[in-house]
Protein backbone atom coordinates (compact mmCIF):
# COMPACT_ATOMS: atom_id res chain seq x y z
CA UNK A 1 0.00 0.00 0.00
CA UNK A 2 0.91 3.76 -0.01
CA UNK A 3 2.27 6.14 2.06
CA UNK A 4 -0.79 8.18 2.48
CA UNK A 5 -1.26 11.63 4.34
CA UNK A 6 -4.97 12.08 5.57
CA UNK A 7 -6.86 14.81 6.10
CA UNK A 8 -9.84 15.47 8.60
CA UNK A 9 -12.22 18.61 9.17
CA UNK A 10 -15.50 17.08 8.79
CA UNK A 11 -16.59 18.92 12.48
CA UNK A 12 -14.70 20.37 15.36
CA UNK A 13 -11.01 18.62 14.69
CA UNK A 14 -8.22 19.35 12.11
CA UNK A 15 -6.70 16.29 11.79
CA UNK A 16 -3.59 15.58 9.88
CA UNK A 17 -1.73 11.52 9.84
CA UNK A 18 0.89 9.89 7.54
CA UNK A 19 0.44 6.30 7.71
CA UNK A 20 3.37 4.02 6.04
CA UNK A 21 2.90 1.58 3.68
CA UNK A 22 2.47 -0.58 6.40
CA UNK A 23 -0.41 1.08 8.21
CA UNK A 24 2.10 2.19 10.99
CA UNK A 25 0.63 5.67 12.03
CA UNK A 26 4.10 7.72 11.47
CA UNK A 27 2.63 11.48 12.37
CA UNK A 28 -0.94 11.67 14.37
CA UNK A 29 -1.31 15.85 14.81
CA UNK A 30 -4.82 17.41 15.62
CA UNK A 31 -5.84 20.54 16.93
CA UNK A 32 -9.08 20.47 18.97
CA UNK A 33 -11.93 23.30 18.87
CA UNK A 34 -13.38 22.44 21.88
CA UNK A 35 -12.29 25.30 23.17
CA UNK A 36 -13.31 27.56 21.26
CA UNK A 37 -17.36 25.85 20.80
CA UNK A 38 -17.09 25.76 24.56
CA UNK A 39 -19.19 28.88 25.04
CA UNK A 40 -21.67 28.03 22.90
CA UNK A 41 -22.60 24.53 23.97
CA UNK A 42 -22.34 22.64 20.62
CA UNK A 43 -20.50 23.24 17.19
CA UNK A 44 -20.80 26.30 15.94
CA UNK A 45 -20.46 25.80 11.94
CA UNK A 46 -19.08 28.88 10.51
CA UNK A 47 -16.18 29.28 13.33
CA UNK A 48 -15.79 25.32 13.07
CA UNK A 49 -14.94 26.38 9.26
CA UNK A 50 -12.38 29.60 9.97
CA UNK A 51 -10.76 27.59 12.86
CA UNK A 52 -10.14 24.66 10.35
CA UNK A 53 -8.85 26.96 7.37
CA UNK A 54 -5.67 28.58 10.11
CA UNK A 55 -4.97 25.04 11.97
CA UNK A 56 -4.94 22.84 8.15
CA UNK A 57 -1.88 24.81 6.49
CA UNK A 58 0.12 24.99 9.89
CA UNK A 59 -0.78 20.72 10.62
CA UNK A 60 0.17 19.77 6.86
CA UNK A 61 3.38 21.75 7.02
CA UNK A 62 4.52 20.01 10.08
CA UNK A 63 3.15 16.83 9.18
CA UNK A 64 5.18 16.74 5.90
CA UNK A 65 8.31 17.94 7.84
CA UNK A 66 7.70 14.60 10.37
CA UNK A 67 7.11 12.09 7.64
CA UNK A 68 9.84 9.35 7.09
CA UNK A 69 9.78 9.27 3.53
CA UNK A 70 7.65 10.42 0.39
CA UNK A 71 4.02 11.06 0.64
CA UNK A 72 2.33 8.72 -2.08
CA UNK A 73 -1.58 9.37 -1.38
CA UNK A 74 -3.36 11.97 0.02
CA UNK A 75 -7.09 11.11 1.29
CA UNK A 76 -9.42 13.47 2.51
CA UNK A 77 -13.02 13.05 4.35
CA UNK A 78 -15.56 13.87 1.93
CA UNK A 79 -18.17 13.86 3.89
CA UNK A 80 -20.79 13.68 6.19
CA UNK A 81 -19.99 16.17 8.06
CA UNK A 82 -20.09 20.48 8.07
CA UNK A 83 -20.00 21.78 4.71
CA UNK A 84 -17.94 24.45 5.44
CA UNK A 85 -15.68 22.40 7.20
CA UNK A 86 -15.49 20.01 4.62
CA UNK A 87 -14.64 22.00 1.92
CA UNK A 88 -12.38 23.37 3.86
CA UNK A 89 -10.23 20.01 3.96
CA UNK A 90 -11.34 18.91 0.73
CA UNK A 91 -10.19 21.96 -1.55
CA UNK A 92 -6.52 22.11 0.74
CA UNK A 93 -6.28 18.11 0.12
CA UNK A 94 -7.25 18.53 -3.34
CA UNK A 95 -4.70 21.71 -4.24
CA UNK A 96 -1.80 19.97 -2.02
CA UNK A 97 -2.09 16.80 -3.79
CA UNK A 98 -2.51 18.62 -7.30
CA UNK A 99 0.47 20.52 -6.33
CA UNK A 100 2.44 17.42 -5.88
CA UNK A 101 1.50 15.37 -8.46
CA UNK A 102 -0.41 12.86 -6.05
CA UNK A 103 -3.55 10.89 -6.39
CA UNK A 104 -6.43 11.89 -3.95
CA UNK A 105 -9.22 9.84 -2.32
CA UNK A 106 -12.19 10.98 -1.26
CA UNK A 107 -13.10 8.63 2.51
CA UNK A 108 -16.34 8.38 3.85
CA UNK A 109 -15.89 9.84 7.58
CA UNK A 110 -17.39 6.35 8.92
CA UNK A 111 -15.57 4.24 7.17
CA UNK A 112 -12.73 6.00 8.93
CA UNK A 113 -14.20 5.38 12.62
CA UNK A 114 -14.77 1.87 11.47
CA UNK A 115 -11.25 0.94 10.53
CA UNK A 116 -10.05 3.27 13.49
CA UNK A 117 -9.64 -0.08 15.87
CA UNK A 118 -7.46 -1.56 13.78
CA UNK A 119 -4.68 0.85 13.98
CA UNK A 120 -1.91 0.84 16.42
CA UNK A 121 -0.35 4.12 17.97
CA UNK A 122 2.35 2.21 19.76
CA UNK A 123 4.54 2.07 16.33
CA UNK A 124 2.78 -1.49 15.26
CA UNK A 125 1.39 -2.23 11.65
CA UNK A 126 -2.60 -1.87 10.95
CA UNK A 127 -3.89 -4.76 11.95
CA UNK A 128 -6.19 -6.95 9.08
CA UNK A 129 -9.91 -7.15 9.58
CA UNK A 130 -10.75 -10.40 10.04
CA UNK A 131 -13.14 -11.59 7.49
CA UNK A 132 -16.79 -11.18 9.99
CA UNK A 133 -16.62 -7.95 12.36
CA UNK A 134 -19.72 -6.89 14.31
CA UNK A 135 -18.97 -2.80 14.44
CA UNK A 136 -20.40 -0.23 16.35
CA UNK A 137 -19.85 3.21 15.74
CA UNK A 138 -21.05 5.58 18.08
CA UNK A 139 -19.97 9.43 18.32
CA UNK A 140 -21.51 12.46 18.23
CA UNK A 141 -24.07 12.42 15.15
CA UNK A 142 -24.02 8.54 14.52
CA UNK A 143 -25.08 5.47 16.37
CA UNK A 144 -25.40 2.27 14.34
CA UNK A 145 -24.46 -1.35 14.10
CA UNK A 146 -22.46 -2.67 10.83
CA UNK A 147 -21.66 -5.98 10.00
CA UNK A 148 -18.40 -5.73 7.81
CA UNK A 149 -17.61 -8.97 5.66
CA UNK A 150 -15.17 -9.47 3.30
CA UNK A 151 -14.40 -6.08 2.77
CA UNK A 152 -18.32 -5.11 2.41
CA UNK A 153 -19.99 -3.05 4.90
CA UNK A 154 -23.73 -3.44 6.01
CA UNK A 155 -25.48 -1.19 8.31
CA UNK A 156 -27.69 -3.53 10.47
CA UNK A 157 -28.89 -1.18 13.02
CA UNK A 158 -29.36 1.83 14.15
CA UNK A 159 -30.96 4.91 16.04
CA UNK A 160 -33.74 5.97 14.85
CA UNK A 161 -33.42 9.65 16.68
CA UNK A 162 -30.46 10.89 18.52
CA UNK A 163 -27.32 9.74 18.23
CA UNK A 164 -25.53 8.69 21.45
CA UNK A 165 -22.95 11.07 21.75
CA UNK A 166 -25.74 14.07 20.83
CA UNK A 167 -27.80 12.92 23.97
CA UNK A 168 -24.81 13.01 26.41
CA UNK A 169 -23.72 16.43 25.38
CA UNK A 170 -27.81 17.54 25.33
CA UNK A 171 -28.01 16.16 29.35
CA UNK A 172 -24.73 17.54 30.28
CA UNK A 173 -25.37 21.36 29.23
CA UNK A 174 -29.05 21.04 30.41
CA UNK A 175 -26.97 20.16 33.80
CA UNK A 176 -24.48 22.44 33.12
CA UNK A 177 -21.20 19.91 33.86
CA UNK A 178 -19.33 20.36 30.83
CA UNK A 179 -18.75 20.83 27.38
CA UNK A 180 -18.43 17.80 25.32
CA UNK A 181 -21.31 15.92 27.88
CA UNK A 182 -19.71 12.79 27.11
CA UNK A 183 -16.43 12.78 28.96
CA UNK A 184 -17.82 14.98 31.45
CA UNK A 185 -20.90 12.70 32.67
CA UNK A 186 -18.23 9.40 32.30
CA UNK A 187 -16.25 11.61 34.55
CA UNK A 188 -19.22 12.03 36.96
CA UNK A 189 -20.58 8.54 36.47
CA UNK A 190 -17.64 7.13 38.18
CA UNK A 191 -18.81 8.01 41.66
CA UNK A 192 -22.43 7.41 41.38
CA UNK A 193 -25.08 4.50 41.75
CA UNK A 194 -26.51 3.63 38.36
CA UNK A 195 -29.36 2.09 40.18
CA UNK A 196 -30.72 5.44 41.38
CA UNK A 197 -32.65 7.02 39.02
CA UNK A 198 -34.97 5.10 36.73
CA UNK A 199 -34.92 6.23 33.25
CA UNK A 200 -36.70 4.57 29.90
CA UNK A 201 -34.84 2.46 28.00
CA UNK A 202 -37.38 1.45 25.50
CA UNK A 203 -37.33 -1.08 22.56
CA UNK A 204 -38.78 -0.06 19.03
CA UNK A 205 -41.28 -3.34 18.47
CA UNK A 206 -41.48 -3.05 15.19
CA UNK A 207 -37.48 -2.96 14.68
CA UNK A 208 -35.73 -4.94 17.55
CA UNK A 209 -32.39 -3.97 16.11
CA UNK A 210 -32.96 0.19 16.07
CA UNK A 211 -32.25 1.64 18.70
CA UNK A 212 -34.02 5.25 20.52
CA UNK A 213 -32.58 7.88 22.22
CA UNK A 214 -35.33 10.73 22.31
CA UNK A 215 -37.55 9.50 24.88
CA UNK A 216 -34.14 8.44 27.23
CA UNK A 217 -33.30 11.98 26.59
CA UNK A 218 -37.19 13.70 27.67
CA UNK A 219 -36.95 12.00 30.64
CA UNK A 220 -33.26 12.36 32.16
CA UNK A 221 -34.26 16.45 30.90
CA UNK A 222 -37.70 16.23 32.75
CA UNK A 223 -36.14 14.29 35.99
CA UNK A 224 -32.88 17.05 36.03
CA UNK A 225 -35.78 20.30 35.89
CA UNK A 226 -37.83 18.13 38.71
CA UNK A 227 -35.07 18.14 40.55
CA UNK A 228 -34.23 21.82 40.59
CA UNK A 229 -30.48 20.51 39.01
CA UNK A 230 -30.88 22.37 35.34
CA UNK A 231 -27.70 24.78 35.26
CA UNK A 232 -26.78 23.84 38.80
CA UNK A 233 -23.63 22.13 37.72
CA UNK A 234 -23.38 21.01 40.86
CA UNK A 235 -20.67 18.02 40.21
CA UNK A 236 -20.10 17.76 43.79
CA UNK A 237 -23.72 16.73 44.57
CA UNK A 238 -24.71 12.94 45.19
CA UNK A 239 -27.57 13.50 43.38
CA UNK A 240 -26.00 14.54 39.92
CA UNK A 241 -23.08 12.11 40.21
CA UNK A 242 -25.97 9.67 40.52
CA UNK A 243 -27.99 10.72 37.94
CA UNK A 244 -25.36 10.40 35.47
CA UNK A 245 -24.21 7.03 36.60
CA UNK A 246 -27.87 6.18 35.80
CA UNK A 247 -28.21 8.18 32.53
CA UNK A 248 -24.63 6.45 31.66
CA UNK A 249 -26.03 3.25 31.84
CA UNK A 250 -29.58 3.32 30.34
CA UNK A 251 -27.40 4.72 27.23
CA UNK A 252 -25.07 1.98 26.99
CA UNK A 253 -27.69 -0.84 27.72
CA UNK A 254 -30.07 0.77 24.80
CA UNK A 255 -26.48 0.94 22.24
CA UNK A 256 -25.69 -2.58 23.27
CA UNK A 257 -29.11 -3.82 23.32
CA UNK A 258 -29.07 -5.37 19.87
CA UNK A 259 -25.83 -6.93 20.81
CA UNK A 260 -26.75 -10.65 21.73
CA UNK A 261 -29.32 -10.91 18.69
CA UNK A 262 -26.78 -9.58 16.22
CA UNK A 263 -23.75 -12.28 17.56
CA UNK A 264 -26.28 -14.66 17.30
CA UNK A 265 -27.46 -14.52 13.51
CA UNK A 266 -23.67 -13.23 12.31
CA UNK A 267 -21.28 -15.15 14.51
CA UNK A 268 -18.45 -12.51 14.04
CA UNK A 269 -14.95 -13.17 14.53
CA UNK A 270 -14.53 -10.25 16.48
CA UNK A 271 -16.64 -7.48 17.40
CA UNK A 272 -15.57 -3.44 17.58
CA UNK A 273 -16.78 -0.19 18.56
CA UNK A 274 -15.62 2.94 17.55
CA UNK A 275 -16.37 6.58 17.38
CA UNK A 276 -16.19 9.33 20.52
CA UNK A 277 -18.61 7.54 22.51
CA UNK A 278 -16.70 3.88 22.24
CA UNK A 279 -14.43 5.81 24.88
CA UNK A 280 -16.87 5.89 27.50
CA UNK A 281 -16.07 3.39 30.51
CA UNK A 282 -18.86 1.72 30.85
CA UNK A 283 -19.83 0.60 27.52
CA UNK A 284 -16.18 -0.76 27.48
CA UNK A 285 -16.37 -2.58 30.50
CA UNK A 286 -19.57 -3.65 29.27
CA UNK A 287 -18.02 -4.90 26.31
CA UNK A 288 -15.13 -6.32 27.61
CA UNK A 289 -17.49 -8.67 29.61
CA UNK A 290 -19.61 -9.92 27.10
CA UNK A 291 -16.46 -11.25 24.98
CA UNK A 292 -15.31 -12.71 28.05
CA UNK A 293 -18.76 -14.41 28.39
CA UNK A 294 -19.14 -15.82 24.98
CA UNK A 295 -15.23 -16.29 24.19
CA UNK A 296 -15.61 -13.40 21.21
CA UNK A 297 -12.59 -11.06 20.88
CA UNK A 298 -13.54 -7.26 21.35
CA UNK A 299 -11.53 -4.50 19.55
CA UNK A 300 -11.72 -1.03 20.59
CA UNK A 301 -9.62 2.06 19.30
CA UNK A 302 -7.13 3.30 21.73
CA UNK A 303 -8.39 6.38 23.43
CA UNK A 304 -7.00 8.98 21.27
CA UNK A 305 -8.17 7.68 18.02
CA UNK A 306 -12.01 7.15 19.51
CA UNK A 307 -12.92 11.09 18.61
CA UNK A 308 -12.37 12.19 15.05
CA UNK A 309 -8.47 11.88 13.87
CA UNK A 310 -7.26 11.54 10.56
CA UNK A 311 -5.00 8.38 11.04
CA UNK A 312 -8.65 6.52 10.68
CA UNK A 313 -8.83 8.75 7.53
CA UNK A 314 -5.59 7.54 5.62
CA UNK A 315 -6.14 4.17 6.44
CA UNK A 316 -9.35 3.82 5.18
CA UNK A 317 -8.47 5.56 2.04
CA UNK A 318 -5.28 3.54 1.52
CA UNK A 319 -7.29 0.52 1.96
CA UNK A 320 -9.98 1.48 -0.26
CA UNK A 321 -7.90 2.15 -3.21
CA UNK A 322 -6.70 -1.68 -2.72
CA UNK A 323 -10.29 -2.84 -2.16
CA UNK A 324 -11.75 -0.42 -4.84
CA UNK A 325 -13.98 1.29 -3.08
CA UNK A 326 -12.67 4.34 -2.95
CA UNK A 327 -13.20 7.47 -5.45
CA UNK A 328 -10.28 8.73 -6.59
CA UNK A 329 -9.42 12.18 -8.11
CA UNK A 330 -5.73 12.53 -9.77
CA UNK A 331 -4.85 8.69 -10.15
CA UNK A 332 -5.27 6.24 -12.59
CA UNK A 333 -6.31 3.97 -9.95
CA UNK A 334 -10.12 2.44 -10.21
CA UNK A 335 -12.63 4.26 -7.98
CA UNK A 336 -16.51 4.06 -7.30
CA UNK A 337 -19.03 6.77 -6.46
CA UNK A 338 -19.79 7.24 -2.54
CA UNK A 339 -22.93 6.79 -1.29
CA UNK A 340 -24.58 9.88 -0.25
CA UNK A 341 -24.13 11.41 2.83
CA UNK A 342 -26.17 14.27 4.64
CA UNK A 343 -24.47 17.26 5.60
CA UNK A 344 -24.39 17.74 8.84
CA UNK A 345 -21.73 17.70 11.40
CA UNK A 346 -23.88 15.07 13.29
CA UNK A 347 -24.05 12.50 10.62
CA UNK A 348 -26.40 10.42 11.31
O1 LIG B 1 -16.47 10.67 17.00
P1 LIG B 1 -16.57 12.04 17.58
O2 LIG B 1 -15.30 12.76 17.93
O3 LIG B 1 -17.31 13.03 16.68
C1 LIG B 1 -18.28 12.70 15.78
O4 LIG B 1 -17.93 12.11 14.75
O5 LIG B 1 -19.45 13.02 16.11
O6 LIG B 1 -17.50 11.90 18.87
C2 LIG B 1 -17.78 12.96 19.72
C3 LIG B 1 -18.84 12.52 20.71
C4 LIG B 1 -19.36 13.65 21.59
O7 LIG B 1 -20.77 13.62 21.57
C5 LIG B 1 -18.82 13.30 22.97
O8 LIG B 1 -19.65 13.74 24.03
C6 LIG B 1 -18.75 11.79 22.89
O9 LIG B 1 -18.31 11.52 21.59
N1 LIG B 1 -17.80 11.22 23.87
C7 LIG B 1 -18.17 10.43 24.89
C8 LIG B 1 -16.99 10.16 25.64
N2 LIG B 1 -15.94 10.80 25.02
C9 LIG B 1 -16.47 11.44 23.93
N3 LIG B 1 -19.37 9.93 25.24
C10 LIG B 1 -19.41 9.17 26.35
N4 LIG B 1 -18.33 8.88 27.13
C11 LIG B 1 -17.11 9.35 26.80
N5 LIG B 1 -16.06 9.07 27.57
ZN1 LIG C 1 -16.64 11.20 13.91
Amino acid sequence: MLRTLGIETSCDETAVAILDRDGRVEVNLLSSQIAAHAPFGGVVPELASREHLKALPILVKRAVELAEGPIELVAVTAGPGLVGALLVGVRFAAAFAWGSSLPLVAVDHLEGHLVSPFLDLGGGRARAEPERVLALVASGGHSSWYLLENGTRRRLGQTRDDAAGESFDKVAQVLDVGYPGGPALDALARRGDATAVALPRPRLKDAPLDFSFSGLKSAAIRWIREQGLAGSGDIGQTAVVDFAASFEAAVVGQLLGPLDELAAKHVPQLVSAAGGVSANTLLRERLAAWGNDRGVEILLPVRALTTDNAAMIAHAGRSGIVTGTAMIRGGSMPGRERPGSRPACGHR
